[in-house]
This record gives structure tokens, C-alpha cells and sequence, in this order.
């Protein structure tokens, strides 16, 4: 049995969690389930975000499935996002984000990519000072995060059976951070026996939409993989498609790409296929990939029936959708 740790957390997350906990038990994964808190819900019930109690749970864990939280909407200095502290405390330092049409009447293109991001440092360091005229942003790059997010990806590449990896960079404007990554890049792209292939971000942008065909894996840094994986997202059906990994050496944590979605929680409106997808993931990183398969051809089945939550065009509700998509399943 492997161990999971299952963090509903606010809004839908706790809606779409549910499903995607049905559907694994659809089909009997033997997985020993618990539920730990985090996120605003938590605060409110235990004074904090993320319990050392959640930790604790995780660090027992062979996995975590996570569906999303709600950050504060009032600035609040000592507020810490839980989500960052767990990249951090686990070094989940790539973020991969499979992005594809679930089926072909989903989403506008034929997009079928891998997009490897930089998960620990860029854009996302967190220091900002006030210079006198503004203020000053600290972008850092280091050569370590560059060589093992560019492994990373080779190495899921590899188990995808794609051919072409594509560093997307800003190395014109950006030439000495942006410069090394792309250099590392090509050096370990070399004995990859794969084909290596670069493009500047805004030229990656376009090419999502018009030439999708040519991309198959992306590697990219932070910013730029958090623009580009809502842009492939959005390409191909919605967020409520786009499931992801949080992923280090020795711990992965799985979730949808969206977040908590207040506007429309409590409603049994989400749409859950993004948890359910996250959840298939999780089943593959656990060595269960023939169960990760039939879930995953299932949601192709039940959307090619036509049942669809809203945001999708359809229907019907999270609880509805999860019970027709449990039946499909049970046909495969
Ligand atoms: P969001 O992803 O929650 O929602 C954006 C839009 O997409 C909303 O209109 C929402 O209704 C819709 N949507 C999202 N997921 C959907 C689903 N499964 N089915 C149908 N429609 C769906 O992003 P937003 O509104 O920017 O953020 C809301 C809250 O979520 C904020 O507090 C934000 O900080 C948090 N957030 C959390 C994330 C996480 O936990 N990983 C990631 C992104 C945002
Ligand atoms: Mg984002």
C-alpha cells in the first residue's frame, strides 16, 4: 500500500478532491488515504495555514494529492503562502504541467505538450526593495536549478517517448542569466539523444497557437512557465483540464493547475476533470500506471459522450459528472 496524503483545502478544492478520491477508489487503488489541512479554512479552525501536523503527515507520505487554497485577500506581512513553504520544505523544484485536448471537441488547438517549469527561484524570489524611484525586483538563476530542471525534463521526455526538447528563454534581452540557462540547456541536451530546440518566450507564445504541432516538451523558467502553462491551458479546454505535479527528488505532490475558485464553490459547479487527471498522475508516479490509464481514457470517453460540466459547455454539476464518468469507467 502506498501512502497518500489528501489536502482539500478552500473553495472547489475540497469538491474536486472528492471526485478525484471516487474515482481512485473506482478503481481500487491500494492506496492507505489520509486528509491533513492547509489553506484558509484551516487557519480559521487551527491559527495556522499549514499545521506541523500536515507536515509531519507528509513527511510519512509517498505522495500528496492537494485540490487548492485561498490566499488572504488583505496584505498580511507575516502571511507565508503554504503552497511555497511546501515547495521549499520538500524542494519540489520542477512543476510539470501536461497539457493536451482531452478530447477533440475540447479547446481551440492541437496542442499535445510537456511543460517542464522552474519551480524554486526566478521571478518568484520574493525580494523587492524600494530603490528612491521605484522598486527593485531580484530575478536570481542559478547553474544547479538550470542543470536538474533541464534534466528533468529529459528524463520525462524519456518516459513520454517525446523526441524534442524546446528551452524557452529570453537570452536576447536577458543575456547573462537567460544566456547560461539556455548554454546549460544545449550541454545537457547533448548525450540526451534527444533533439534540442530553443525559443525566445514571446515566440513560444505564438507558436503555442499556431504552430502547436512543433512543440512536444517545453523546459522553462519560473514566470515563464507560469504564463505559458494558463496559455496552453486556456488553448486546450480550460483549466478545468490541466492537472500538474509538484515534483523533487523524494516527494511529489499532485494538484489541479486552477485555484479554489470562490465564485463558484459550494455550487457543484467545478468542473473536476483537472483533480482527476492530477489524480491519474499521482497513480503513475506511484508505479500504477495501467489504473493512471484507464482513468485517463475514461475522461476521453465520458466527454466524447457529451457529458460535460459547464465551463466545458455542459450541464452537469461536479457530483453528477464524477458519477457518469464512474460508470464509463466501470465499461473499460
Ligand atoms: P481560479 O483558478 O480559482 O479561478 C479562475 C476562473 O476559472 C474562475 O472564474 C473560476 O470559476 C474558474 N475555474 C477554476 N477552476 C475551475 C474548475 N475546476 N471548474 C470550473 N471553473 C473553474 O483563479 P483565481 O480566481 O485567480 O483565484 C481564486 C483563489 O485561488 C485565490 O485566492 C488564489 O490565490 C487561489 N489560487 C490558488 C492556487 C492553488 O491553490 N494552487 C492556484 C491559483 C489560485
Ligand atoms: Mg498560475
Amino acid at each position: 500500500m502506498r501512502k497518500v496524503t489528501v489536502i482539500p483545502g478552500d473553495g472547489i478544492g475540497p469538491e474536486v478532491t472528492r471526485a478525484a478520491l471516487e474515482v481512485l477508489r473506482a478503481v481500487d487503488a491500494p492506496l492507505e488515504i489520509t486528509e491533513a489541512g492547509m489553506g484558509l479554512a484551516c487557519y480559521k479552525e487551527t491559527g495556522s495555514y499549514l499545521p506541523q501536523a500536515t507536515l509531519d503527515r507528509l513527511e510519512e507520505s509517498d505522495a500528496a494529492l492537494f485540490g487548492a487554497i485561498t490566499s488572504p485577500v488583505t496584505y498580511d506581512a507575516s502571511y507565508r503562502s503554504p503552497l511555497l513553504h511546501l515547495r521549499k520544505a520538500f524542494d519540489l523544484y520542477a512543476n510539470i504541467r501536461p497539457v493536451r485536448r482531452w478530447h477533440p471537441s475540447i479547446g481551440l488547438v492541437d496542442l499535445d505538450v510537456i511543460i517542464v517549469r522552474e519551480n524554486t527561484e526566478g521571478m518568484y524570489t520574493g525580494v523587492e526593495r524600494e530603490d528612491g524611484e521605484g522598486v527593485v525586483t531580484e530575478r536570481r538563476i542559478t547553474r544547479r536549478a538550470c542543470q536538474r530542471i533541464v534534466d528533468k525534463a529529459i528524463e520525462v521526455c524519456r518516459a513520454e517517448g517525446r523526441r524534442s526538447v524546446t528551452c524557452v528563454h529570453k537570452s536576447n534581452v536577458l543575456r547573462r542569466s537567460d544566456g547560461m540557462f539556455r548554454e546549460i540547456f544545449r550541454e545537457r541536451m547533448k548525450d540526451s539523444g534527444l533533439e534540442a530546440r530553443d525559443l525566445l518566450v514571446d515566440a513560444a507564445a505564438a507558436a503555442m497557437v499556431l504552430q502547436p504541432n512543433k512543440l512536444e516538451c517545453l523546459v522553462t523558467l519560473n514566470l515563464y512557465g507560469d504564463i505559458l502553462s494558463d496559455e496552453a491551458a486556456a488553448l486546450t479546454g480550460g483549466l478545468g483540464f490541466a492537472p500538474s505535479v509538484n515534483l523533487g527528488d523524494r516527494f511529489a505532490l499532485f494538484e489541479p493547475t486552477h485555484g479554489s475558485a470562490p465564485d463558484i464553490a459550494g455550487q457543484d459547479r467545478a468542473n473536476p476533470v483537472a483533480a482527476i487527471l492530477s489524480a491519474a498522475m499521482m497513480l503513475r508516479y506511484l508505479d500504477l500506471a495501467p489504473m493512471a490509464e484507464r482513468i485517463e481514457r475514461s475522461v476521453t470517453a465520458t466527454l466524447g459522450r457529451g457529458i460535460r460540466t459547464a465551463d466545458a459547455g455542459g450541464k452537469m454539476g461536479t457530483r453528477e459528472f464524477t458519477t457518469r464518468l464512474i460508470e464509463v469507467l466501470g465499461t473499460l
